[in-house]
């Protein structure tokens, strides 16, 4: 195995974090770079060093080297609002005096700072204390945290009132105000060292958004089951927009909040959701010249967590989709319109699915579907599909009514 082979495997056991194989060259050009200036006689060496010494400081240069720190304040805005509408105001319902919320891979402060803004204007002038911990495995990006300046760009999305409020602006950067700094704390975790712990636990609420997208299902089903016994058990764990914690993790149930998904523990009286195969298929054999068929049995899901579960299960199809496996998105959106079958965006996504995979048939059969939930007002939206990188409603609508338009005619 090649030295930067060896270190790729090296940075998955110690973070989690799979580096893509285009990444290869580039890591191991790096890891040569670096073997030359710690003196190293070449790169195996190098790689063999950081095998042996897993505290070593070059493991702090190495990290900072491969952890993605994409982030900006009020990312996925809707998480906010449904935190400050929904979330918090539960929880104080529920009679608690002080609310703790962790940001679990906090990049360079982000996500606290903007939880800070939310709580404080949350919870100011009330009686409620309030305290975020953001943590990260990346040591150089906690130091940017603790600094707590951001670029014009990461501040895009602060509501303006916010910004002037909250934030000193210095020749181009935004400083947030040490008055709510003080309630953030910050410090190195890494989540798949076990134990984990962290102080301050359990939390109220911890978000883990956009970490667990870089590890292989069975390290996300690890720190999954860690982070659980750090969340209160009327706790919230909320994850990125597009990610899902289907299959791994049993231990939580999805909920939706204002058109957000959240997870939350599930008692031990209920049980997870199961998958069973046990429906023969209606779509028609494929022939040579057909497009291939949808495998002979499709999924039917059942489920305890009844309606609830259509989130969960979009939010399943979605990452499929992301990972280009059209056809267990079919069976995702499928069990998420069974629950709900008003979703137009599920339904929307459905047709592209199976026009992905040559059903176009059924893709129109879809799409016209979708224009009937949209004529008779009974749509049900979901926050999960709404951003840039989707079609609005009206968008929704136009491309549904052109696809059967243009078939119509053919
Ligand atoms: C894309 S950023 C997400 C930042 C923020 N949560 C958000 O959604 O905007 C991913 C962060 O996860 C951190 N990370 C990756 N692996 C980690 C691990 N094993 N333990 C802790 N943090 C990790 C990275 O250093 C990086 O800062």
């Amino acid at each position: 195995m090649t030295p930067g082979r060896k270190l790729m495997l090296l940075v998955e056991r110690m973070s989690g974090i799979v580096l893509p194989d285009r990444e290869l060259q580039r890591l191991t050009d790096w890891a040569g770079k670096r073997a030359a200036i710690c003196s190293f006689k070449d790169t195996s060496a190098y790689v063999d060093a950081l095998r042996r010494n897993p505290d070593s400081d070059e493991w702090r240069v190495l990290l900072s080297r491969v952890t993605v720190k994409e982030s900006s304040l009020f990312r996925a805005p809707q998480q906010f609002k449904c935190l400050s509408e929904n979330i918090i105001p539960e929880l104080v319902d529920s009679g608690r005096r002080s609310l703790r919320i962790w940001s679990a891979g906090c990049a360079r402060g982000e996500e606290p700072a903007t939880l800070a803004v939310v709580l404080n204007e949350c919870l100011g002038g009330t009686n409620v204390r309030w305290s975020v911990v953001g943590t990260d495995v990346d040591a150089e990006a906690l130091e940017a945290a603790r600094r707590a300046r951001f670029s014009r760009r990461a501040v895009r999305r602060v509501p303006a009132e916010s910004l002037d409020r909250h934030f000193t602006t210095h020749a181009g950067s935004y400083e947030l105000n040490s008055e709510i700094r003080r309630h953030i704390e910050y410090g190195l975790i890494n989540l798949v060292r076990e134990p984990l712990e962290v102080p301050g636990q359990p939390f109220d609420v911890i978000l883990l958004r956009n970490v667990l997208i870089y590890f292989r299902k069975e390290s996300q089903a690890r720190v999954v089951r860690s982070i659980e016994q750090l969340l209160a058990p009327d706790g919230f764990l909320l994850v990125g927009p597009s990610e899902s914690l289907m299959h791994v993790a049993p231990g939580m149930k999805a909920e939706e909040r204002n058109g957000v998904f959240v997870y939350r523990r599930r008692h031990e009286e209920e049980s997870p959701p199961e998958v069973v195969a046990n429906r023969k298929s209606r779509e028609p054999q494929g022939s040579a010249t057909a497009p291939k068929p949808l495998p002979a049995e499709t999924t039917r899901f059942e489920s305890d967590g009844g309606a609830k579960d259509w989130v969960a299960f979009a939010v399943a199809g979605r990452q499929a989709e992301i990972e280009e496996d059209l056809r267990l998105a079919l069976r995702y959106y499928r069990a998420s319109l069974y629950l709900q079958p008003d979703s137009y965006q599920v339904r929307y996504r459905l047709g592209l699915c199976l026009e992905g995979v040559g059903w176009s048939g059924r893709a129109e059969a879809e799409f016209r579907a979708v224009l009937e939930i949209l004529r008779l007002g009974s749509g049900k939206t979901l926050a999960i599909f709404q951003g840039p990188e989707f079609p609005t409603r009206n968008e929704i609508e136009a491309a549904c009514r052109e696809a059967t338009q243009n078939d119509a005619m053919s």
